[in-house]
């Protein structure tokens, strides 16, 4: 999620966060010249190769390569789609698509079908698909297919639109969106047309909210910064909401990461100032609008100063068991995490990639002390592991230095819950919003996409950690984003050691005709902005969504709405292959088992008023779940 109604339209969480707790610009301008300067050794080299250096396997492209309505006699097996500004989801010739669900759709036939004149009730919006989907994983098992789908945050201007002035006019209203949050869980079946439909009144159909029972797990559980007055142990809590990326392990569990966590909290008393330590994630005695601690005292701060500490987490859920207490992981510490991706070690050991989307935030790895057994128990293997946060240096080399008391100074607890203050003890390198993580099937290498950070050179981040362009980082105020790789030592992904690289930097090369002009492999055909949504599909290409300026003009000019992309991580190569609608983010993908139908997530389409997507004529604008197919029913991904 990039952008936020009702508080400001055109407002990141960033800068919410910024509004609420201005940051000081400790570095200025001619500081960040100075510093260019003082390392020409480094940006000489960019500016003479054109940031080559720092770029590989691109060099089958040119800027003229990936022009629109090409023949599709490749491995990407499609042309690619130009550019638009329409109102609907634009795909290739010979896909076609079709909605799966939609914002307050029932999960369950006790509950009515979606009204748009009262937008539903708290009652009837927890037992329907919630609002805003972001990551989704699809599960099978004896025969029958189970989807989780975060639902990161509410709509609030359309939730609320039906009220005069917009804003929740009571307690109901408020609850309704704060039951719009969290996961949706439901069967999905196809029916006698081939339509995927969701399996009402299914007995695995579940929504997991901000008041579902959670265990808190791992090396912080227990621990005095997690009790509270509701939980004296520490050992127990309440709910998930902001629900960004996910992430799936190979023992059949879905994880869903909790990013922006803070803005639900406020103090009754505006004039109460949170803890340092709060403030590093963004805690205020102002919330973003959601009302939350009006109808619960645990979202007020100052009556529960350390109920922020119990969000942040990655939360595992057993899809096909609905009795399951969700189990947030603090052994993979506490930021604004945005997906999980996991992959085996050669050993065995589950490795995750996670990364914390803030501007001047780090990338960070977890390794399981425990080893995967194909066919044992591995439900506690995210339970204990050591904690990494990613160092890049400029000699295209990298490492991941480990958060431990004695590299830190703190308890393994607090580790766990004020991780960021830990990673900047350790000096890891700050990155422009690491948003997902992907894993290559084919190969050992992983990908992020590094979404944009105007305040790169600007601003320190949150902790005060300098922001100097870096290596994986080299454009100041750098509002397009770019997609870094890494390979690991060994092709291990548990190694210490990785060479990195960057894979695309994203620009517009009909404004520019420097670094911000994009890589080799960004051209007038194929332009984007901010990277955010990746996944790899089965054969080995990355799919990247977006989400990012949709106003197709200045600088952004000819990147039209929000995309989906192809990339083939061998030659560089990046393909439009989907536009979405009005004013939404592309993101979430999964594909089903047989690989012929790729599901893609649509958020909040006309999220500034300006879409009617998908029910066209007048209706509302709604997020929802897609499912896409060749028309010839041919594999996809
Ligand atoms: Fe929810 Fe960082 O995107
Ligand atoms: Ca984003
Ligand atoms: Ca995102």
């Amino acid at each position: 999620m990039d952008h936020i109604d009702q508080t400001s339209d055109d407002l990141a969480f960033d800068d919410i966060d910024e509004l609420i707790s201005p940051r000081a610009e400790e570095i200025d301008f001619d500081r960040v010249v100075d510093t260019a300067l003082s390392r020409r050794g480094f940006l000489g080299g960019v500016m003479t190769f054109g940031l080559g250096s720092f770029l590989v396997g691109t060099t089958a492209m040119t800027r003229n390569a990936g022009a629109v309505g090409q023949t599709p006699a490749d491995r990407f097996g499609f042309a690619q789609v130009a550019a638009n500004t329409d109102d609907t989801i634009t795909l290739p010739e010979g896909f076609e698509w079709e909605q799966v669900v939609a914002w307050g759709d029932p999960l369950f036939t006790d509950t009515p079908a979606f009204d748009e004149a009262t937008r539903g009730t708290a009652a009837t919006q927890a037992r329907a698909f919630g609002d805003n989907n972001d990551g989704m994983s699809l599960f099978t098992k004896d025969g029958r297919t189970v989807m989780a789908v975060n639902n990161e945050y509410a709509n609030r201007k359309i939730m609320w639109g039906n009220n005069a002035d917009g804003k929740p006019a009571s307690s109901d209203d408020i609850e309704k969106g704060m039951m719009a949050h969290g996961v949706s869980v439901f069967e999905v079946a196809r029916d006698d047309a081939g339509n995927w439909q969701v399996v009402l009144d299914s007995d695995l159909n579940r929504r997991i909210t901000p008041q579902t029972d959670m265990d808190l797990t791992g090396p912080a559980a227990g621990h005095d910064l997690l009790k509270t007055a509701a939980d004296p142990s520490g050992m127990a809590t309440k709910g998930t909401w902001n629900n960004c990326g996910n992430g799936e392990t190979p023992w059949g569990t879905y994880l869903t990461c909790e990013e922006n966590f803070n803005g639900y909290f406020s103090a009754a008393d505006e004039a109460h100032e949170v803890s340092a330590e709060l403030k590093r994630y963004g805690v205020s005695s102002k919330d973003w609008g959601y009302g939350w601690a009006k109808v619960d005292d645990r979202f007020d701060v100052a009556q529960n100063p350390n109920e922020p500490n119990r969000a942040g987490y990655v939360v595992e859920i057993d899809p096909f068991d609905p009795t399951s207490t969700p189990k947030k992981r603090t052994a993979l510490g506490r930021f604004k995490h945005e997906n999980a991706a996991v992959v085996l070690a050669p050993s065995g050991h589950a490795v995750v990639y996670l990364g914390d989307d803030e501007r001047g935030e780090f990338l960070y790895k977890f390794v399981s002390h425990g080893i995967y057994a194909a066919s044992g128990d591995n439900s506690d293997l995210l339970e204990n592991g050591d904690l990494f946060v990613a160092k890049f240096h400029d000699d295209m080399r990298g490492e991941w230095l480990a958060l431990t008391p004695d590299t830190t100074g703190m308890s393994d607890a607090e580790i766990r819950v004020h991780t960021r203050q830990a990673a900047s003890k350790v000096g890891a390198t700050t990155m422009d919003r690491p948003e997902w993580v992907a894993v290559n099937p084919t190969k050992a290498e992983a990908y992020v996409a590094l979404t944009n950070n105007k305040n790169r050179g600007k601003k320190p981040n949150a902790g005060g950690d300098d922001t100097s362009a870096n290596g994986p980082n080299p454009r100041v105020k750098n509002h397009y984003g770019q997609i870094a790789r890494w390979m690991p030592d060994n092709e291990d992904h548990a190694a210490q050691g990785f060479s990195w690289n960057l894979f695309a930097l994203a620009g517009n090369p009909d404004v520019h005709d420097d670094a911000y002009a994009g890589s080799e492999n960004i051209n007038a055909g194929n332009m984007f902005n901010s990277p955010d949504g990746m996944a790899f599909d089965s054969t080995g290409f990355l799919w990247i969504q977006t989400d990012g300026k949709y106003s197709n003009e200045g600088d952004f000019a000819g990147m039209g709405n929000n995309q989906m992309l192809a990339g083939d991580t061998n030659t560089g190569e990046i393909r439009r292959f989907l536009v979405g609608p009005n004013e939404c983010e592309v993101t979430g993908l999964c594909w089903s088992p047989d690989r012929r139908t790729m599901f893609v997530g649509i958020q909040h389409p006309g999220e500034k008023g300006n879409s009617h997507f998908p029910g066209g004529g007048t209706s509302l604008p709604r997020s929802g779940v897609f499912a896409i197919r060749r028309t010839d029913d041919g594999l996809i991904g």
